[in-house]
C-alpha cells in the first residue's frame, strides 16, 4: 500500500480496513465509463435482464429481487417513488404495500388505474436495507436505468413521489415544500423532443403518517391533471 500522509491516514485507514473486511458483494463496484451509454441502448427485455442481474452498487447484496417497474410501457403518466420496500422486494412489483394502496387511491382520485396508461417506477430498483432512504450514490448508480425507462415510455407528465425521486430525476435537493407547485421539467439527455413536465408531491408513505398533507397532495394531483390536459391539447394543435 502506498505511504499516506498522517492526516489522510487517520481518515483512510479505517475505511480501507472496512472495505477489505467486507464480503465481496457488498463492496461498491465502480460502473464502467460506458455503462450509461450501454444502458441507453437497451430495449425493454434487455433492460429487464440487466436490472435483474445488476451488481453495480451495494444494494444488490440484500435484495431478493430487483424491481424494475410496473404498468403500461406506452403510458402518458409516469409515477416515480423512492425504492422497493419489503413487500415490493418479495413480490417484484413497486408500491404493493400500504403506501401502494394509498398510491392506488391517489391514482383513482384523478381517474387513473395502475397499469392503464400509468407506469410506476422507483429511483432505485433494489430494496435499501431496513427500508432506509436510498443514498445519493445509489440513486446516481441506478439513474441510467430510470432514464432509459423514461426514454422508452416517453410519458407526457412525470409525478415524483417524495424528495428522493426529486433528487434522482431533477437533481433537486431542496425541501419538498419548495419543489411543490414549481414549473419543473425533465429533459433527459436522450429526450430528443421537448422537456417533460414534472410535478413533485409527497410520498404516499409520508402521507400515511401525516394525514393533513393529503389535501396538498390532492392539489398537486389536480395540477398534474391540468398539465396532462394542456400537453395533450398542444399535441393536438401541432398535428
Ligand atoms: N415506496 C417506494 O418509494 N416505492 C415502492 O415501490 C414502495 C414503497
Amino acid at each position: 500500500m502506498p505511504e499516506l500522509r498522517p492526516e489522510a491516514a487517520a481518515t483512510l485507514r479505517p475505511l480501507i480496513a472496512t472495505v477489505a473486511a467486507a464480503p465481496a458483494e457488498s463492496v461498491f463496484v465502480a460502473p464502467p465509463a460506458d455503462r450509461a451509454a450501454e444502458i441507453n441502448g437497451l430495449n425493454w427485455e434487455e433492460l429487464r435482464r440487466s436490472v435483474a442481474a445488476c451488481r453495480a452498487c451495494g444494494l444488490c447484496a440484500e435484495r431478493r429481487q430487483a424491481v424494475l417497474g410496473v404498468g403500461d410501457v406506452f403510458a402518458d403518466w409516469l409515477f416515480i417513488g423512492e425504492g422497493p420496500g419489503a413487500e415490493e422486494d418479495a413480490r417484484g412489483e413497486p408500491f404493493v404495500g400500504s403506501a401502494g394502496k394509498l398510491l392506488d387511491a391517489m391514482l383513482a382520485a384523478i381517474d387513473l388505474r395502475r397499469g392503464e396508461n400509468v407506469y410506476i417506477a422507483n429511483a432505485v430498483k433494489c430494496r435499501p436495507p431496513g427500508n432506509r432512504t436510498p443514498e445519493a450514490g445509489e440513486m446516481a448508480t441506478c439513474a441510467p436505468y430510470l432514464r432509459r425507462q423514461i426514454a422508452l415510455i416517453q410519458p407526457r407528465v412525470i409525478v415524483l413521489l417524495g424528495r428522493a425521486a426529486a433528487l434522482s430525476v431533477l437533481g433537486e435537493s431542496g425541501s419538498l415544500a419548495s419543489l411543490r407547485g414549481q414549473p419543473l421539467a425533465y429533459a433527459g439527455p436522450e429526450s430528443a423532443g421537448s422537456a417533460i413536465p414534472v410535478v413533485v408531491t409527497y410520498h404516499p408513505a409520508y402521507l400515511l403518517r401525516t394525514l393533513p398533507d393529503k389535501a396538498k397532495a390532492w392539489e398537486d394531483l389536480c395540477r398534474a391533471r391540468s398539465l396532462m390536459r394542456a400537453t395533450k391539447a398542444s399535441a393536438v394543435q401541432q398535428t
